[in-house]
């Protein structure tokens, strides 16, 4: 291991018997002598060496540092050299074997059974990490209650345990995607590295179609080489992914997923759910192949937001394939995308604001006696969650998911259709809510049409554990 010695920053270097040619030396004092000559003044700052060579890597194993160097000359009068006389750049070499010891924890040993402080006690050191300055050597005493810094840490040390950064010259630095240490280069959202984000296309859009059924809609292609996605959405409707192979990534064939990473197309795809309700895909990609976006629809789409960087070659035919498809995505951008409340600045679209109802109001329908009537006389009585209304001109859908079954005379399926006389039916069902619903079957006379219909003035409350209460109640006290 070579320890590396930063400090020694601008001196005069004549005479210099380093990596640095002296002839270069020589020629840049022929330059400077003839300038002086010219006429031009010797003030401003003086001239760098050319670099050095890169040193061996600070590791044998794993990750570690390399530096390179310069000087400054410069003749009296004139200012330092502006700029770095060390560069420092990772080196990656293969994997310690798992049995290696930790850097750090080889610097503290170095102590072991050896007298310090000042006294004749001797200690067994291991890293500490608790301490302020992680570029330090804090090793502490095994069994012992105290550390003790012994100064920095050779170059190369990793700041802390599976951090990216690396202590040089007792600071903690992370790589630039240049591989220079404290650089700050970043890769551009087209993964050019010191990029500026002008070789690629953003994609951002807003999907809000879908109709009223429930179950899966394609939203978006996400095309191979896409970078940087991500998709988020607010409701209890659910993003399904699907990869090239046709085969879900998560949330397919109508199970959900649970949060986590998912492996797809060569990329790490981060789900997240809160119960807010909200749902996130992120991912980095490049993907190595095309990505399907969906919706699974269980309440109407508030809207699904995504994002994507596409590679310019790949935005052609993905408009024109997308187009091709009918899928929205020429909605006009970025004026799709609503402002965003200030707690949540990557959170999705609001759910938009629905028009007054233009309803007249519904007679009372509330009472002890109303509810046994319809408890009684009904077909089925259930607790729904309406996921979706439409309306048409003679009457109106509901779609719902039934929840928990009071009575029911002919077995009911997960989701029915209920359906209500006239295009404002009393009462209202309102989409989002649950209620406590008396229903009747309908068979049409030649057997065709089989449907729940909910009376008008019927029996629909919206439920509660009270009406839960008042519903088992209703049943004991039903004629026979
Ligand atoms: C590239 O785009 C990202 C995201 O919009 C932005 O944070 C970054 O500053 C951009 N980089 C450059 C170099 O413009
Ligand atoms: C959704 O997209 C896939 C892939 O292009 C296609 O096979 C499928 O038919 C689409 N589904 C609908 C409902 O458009």
């Amino acid at each position: 291991m070579e320890e590396l010695r930063p400090g020694e920053a601008e001196r005069l270097v004549f005479g210099h018997t380093g990596r640095s040619p002296l002839f270069q030396n020589l020629l840049l004092l022929l330059w400077t002598l003839l300038s002086c000559g010219l006429g031009v003044t010797a003030q401003g700052p003086g001239e760098w060496t050319p670099w050095g060579s890169w040193t061996r890597c600070s590791s044998s194993c794993g990750r570690g540092v390399s530096v390179r160097s310069r000087h400054c000359i410069r003749f009296p009068g004139e200012e330092l050299c502006w700029g770095d006389s060390h560069e420092y750049r990772l080196c990656q070499l293969p994997d310690c074997p798992p049995e290696a010891m930790p850097f750090r924890d080889l610097q503290c040993a170095l102590y072991n059974g050896r007298p310090v402080l000042g006294t004749q006690k001797t200690y067994q050191w291991v890293p500490f990490h608790g301490a302020p300055n992680q570029c330090d050597l804090n090793c502490l005493a095994e069994g012992h209650a105290f550390y003790h810094s012994f100064g920095r840490v050779l170059d190369g040390t990793p700041c802390s345990p599976g951090a990216q950064g690396l202590c040089v010259a007792g600071r903690c630095l992370k790589a630039g995607c240049d591989g220079v240490l404290g650089s700050g280069v970043l890769e551009d959202r087209c993964g050019l590295c010191g990029g500026a984000n002008d070789s690629c296309l953003f994609v951002q859009r807003v999907f809000r179609d879908a109709g009223a059924f429930a179950g899966y809609w394609n939203v978006t292609l996400i095309p191979v080489g896409a970078r940087h996605i991500r998709v988020a959405q607010r409701s209890r409707n659910h993003l399904a992914l699907m990869g090239g192979d046709g085969r879900y990534v998560l949330n397919g064939n109508w199970a959900v997923s649970p949060p986590g990473t998912y492996e797809a197309a060569g990329t790490h795809v981060v789900y997240t759910r809160a119960s807010g309700p909200e749902e996130t895909l992120q991912a980095a990609g490049p993907t190595s192949q095309d990505l399907l976006l969906q919706v699974l629809l269980q309440e109407p789409n508030p809207g699904v937001q995504f994002e994507f960087w596409l590679p310019q070659e790949r935005y052609g035919p993905f408009q024109a394939q997308a187009q091709a498809l009918g899928w929205p995505l020429r909605q006009p951008q970025p004026r799709e995308v609503e402002p965003q409340s200030p707690e949540s600045p990557a959170g999705p679209a609001r759910v938009p604001t629905l028009a007054p109802d233009p309803c007249p109001p519904c007679p009372d329908t509330r009472g002890r006696a109303h509810r046994l009537l319809h408890y009684c006389g009904s077909d089925f009585v259930f607790q729904a969650h309406v996921l979706g209304r439409h309306r048409q001109a003679q009457e109106t859908r509901y779609e719902v998911r039934i929840l928990l079954i009071y009575k029911n005379r002919s077995p009911l399926r997960t989701r029915e259709y209920v359906w209500a006389p006239g295009h404002c039916p009393c009462p209202p069902l309102a989409p989002h809510q649950e209620y406590l619903l008396a229903a009747q079957r309908l068979v049409s006379p030649d057997g065709t049409r089989d449907r729940l219909l909910l009376p008008h003035a019927g029996y629909a409350r919206p439920w509660s554990p009270a009406e839960d209460s008042r519903a088992r109640l209703a049943a004991q006290r039903c004629p026979v």
